[in-house]
């Protein structure tokens, strides 16, 4: 039976060029993703602007590749999987199956004595592990830099420290040590790259450091995942990491599927994580036989479609190649931070370090509220930016430097949201070039002389909008948007 899929990380990119430069590649890369052709209208321009997407951190675009796959599925094998005896089960479940390889060959995992465990979103993988270790005495090191997925998971089942961070906002390896040899530690839990400053901590060296004192690592590799290469190194090497936890939609596939890499002999011996359909082997009125991992801690009918579609997008990624995508961003990432920390008055968060970050840009422009400043941003220049604190409350009060984060609190409980410690956000992905990094900087510049055209209500939540402008759907399907009114008006929020 032909199931029309394969396993190959072979298959040319199609964006690849005759002569096989990745900077060819990269010229033409955004053919491959439909969404490069999006326009919105803008603030005072005659003409709809096409999208400038620095939103990667928060989710990623599907190519055509990964799309197709999806829709592949769903027109042609759509059925449940396993332990359905006909055709489209079969192929289903073949497919589906595979997943669990091609994810493992990505990450450089050993699959003898590791499993993939699907999940939905990256916060449940990380919850998964802070389950499976709950059954081992001791607490958990975090760090300071993590998003709270993972750090309020292991909270929510044990004590957890937190290694801070340097001056520069890079991780204190120093104390990361020092806690290390002062605490009982079963697990250290750090991140592969910070969503708020890019800062990748050697995950390799910290793998060392936890396994000399007996600990296991977890790192979380939502923003590492496809932005850098990544190796589990072999299960007895020093440096393995023991537990990673990464998703699809920040992969360029769709929502809805995640994964976390585990151990074996720590995964087949705890109680499932969902009990329920699919987790077990045999089942009487009084005993149960689990079944083995994955399907242990994969109760229910699984996200199919979305699981073959992640598989896909890193056969996608496999097929440009890490290194170069790695390369590639990384020389955006340097002509960013040099033109926008080249501005007076424009402020970039954290250690600002090609070599030791991945391409995500939080700043703030003096004397602006964030919201403002990614408001102003989308509306007059279609720059898809993210502001705020990005889930990772207590990095971001320790990079701005804020003593007294109870006061914030204080103002949250009492219900005002407004004007809350924060950054603008520019996160890079595979298909971003350096003109979109001139179009930003044109308009931070424009933001920073107070220049906007808008007149723009911070009263009304944290989502801050222009009056009188509207962005919506002409029809419902088209996501084409219309621009209801123009305002010109003279900007009173300047
Ligand atoms: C570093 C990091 N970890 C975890 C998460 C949570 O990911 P998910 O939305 O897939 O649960 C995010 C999301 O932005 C993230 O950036």
């Amino acid at each position: 039976m032909n199931s029309s899929h394969n396993n190959d990380f072979q298959s040319p990119c199609a964006c690849q060029s005759d002569n096989g430069t990745y900077n060819n590649i990269f010229d033409h890369i955004c053919d491959e993703f439909p969404i490069c052709r999006q326009k919105f209208p803008i603030m005072g321009g005659k003409e709809e602007k096409k999208l400038i997407y620095f939103d990667h951190g928060a989710s990623t675009h599907p190519p055509r590749q990964v799309i197709e796959a999806h829709k592949t599925f769903l027109e042609n094998f759509y059925a449940n999987i396993h332990r359905g005896n006909h055709n489209l089960s079969l192929i289903a479940s073949d497919m589906f199956d595979n997943v669990e390889h091609i994810i493992m060959n990505f990450i450089g995992g050993n699959p003898d004595n590791n499993t993939i465990i699907l999940t939905n979103n990256t916060t449940g993988s990380l919850d998964l592990c802070a389950y499976a270790m709950s059954f081992t005495e001791g607490i958990t090191l975090s760090t300071v830099m993590e998003h709270h997925s993972n750090y309020l998971p292991h909270l929510r089942r044990g004590k957890v420290e937190l290694a801070g961070i340097n001056e520069d906002g890079s991780l204190d390896m120093d104390d990361l040590e020092d806690k290390l040899n002062r605490f009982p530690v079963k697990l250290v839990a750090v991140t592969g790259a910070s969503n708020v400053t890019g800062f990748m901590p050697d995950i390799h060296k910290i793998a060392r450091m936890a396994h000399k004192k007996g600990a296991k690592i977890l790192v979380d590799g939502a923003q590492l995942l496809a932005h850098h290469p990544v190796s589990m190194k072999p299960d007895d090497d020093p440096e393995h990491i023991d537990f990673f936890a990464a998703a699809g939609h920040k992969a360029y596939a769709p929502f809805g599927s995640a994964f976390l890499f585990a151990p074996r002999e720590i995964m087949d011996e705890i109680p499932p994580y969902i009990p329920g359909g699919g987790t077990v082997e045999f089942v009487t009125p009084r005993e149960i036989t689990w079944a083995k991992s994955p399907d242990r801690h994969q109760g229910g009918t699984p996200n199919i479609p979305g699981a073959i579609a992640m598989a896909e997008s890193l056969k996608f990624l496999a097929s440009i190649g890490m290194d170069k995508i790695r390369e590639h961003e990384k020389s955006i990432y340097s002509y960013a931070v040099k033109k926008l920390s080249s501005l007076y008055d424009v402020d970039i968060m954290g250690p600002q370090d090609p070599e030791r970050c991945i391409g995500v840009i939080s700043f703030n422009i003096q004397g602006l509220p964030n919201e403002l400043v990614s408001a102003i941003l989308n509306y007059e220049g279609a720059i898809a930016t993210r502001n705020g604190c990005f889930c990772a409350h207590p990095y971001i009060q320790a990079l701005l430097k804020i003593d007294e984060p109870e006061e914030c609190k204080l103002k949250v409980d009492r219900g005002d949201l407004l004007f809350m410690p924060g950054a603008v956000r520019a996160s890079l992905g595979v298909y971003n070039r350096k003109e979109e990094i001139d179009d930003l900087v044109t308009m931070v510049e424009m933001i920073r002389d107070r220049e906007w055209k808008g007149v723009y209500d911070l009263a009304r939540s944290t989502i801050c909008q222009p009056i009188r402008f509207t962005l919506r759907e002409s029809e419902p399907g088209t996501a084409a948007c219309i621009r209801e009114d123009q305002n010109q008006g003279a900007g009173c929020s300047k």
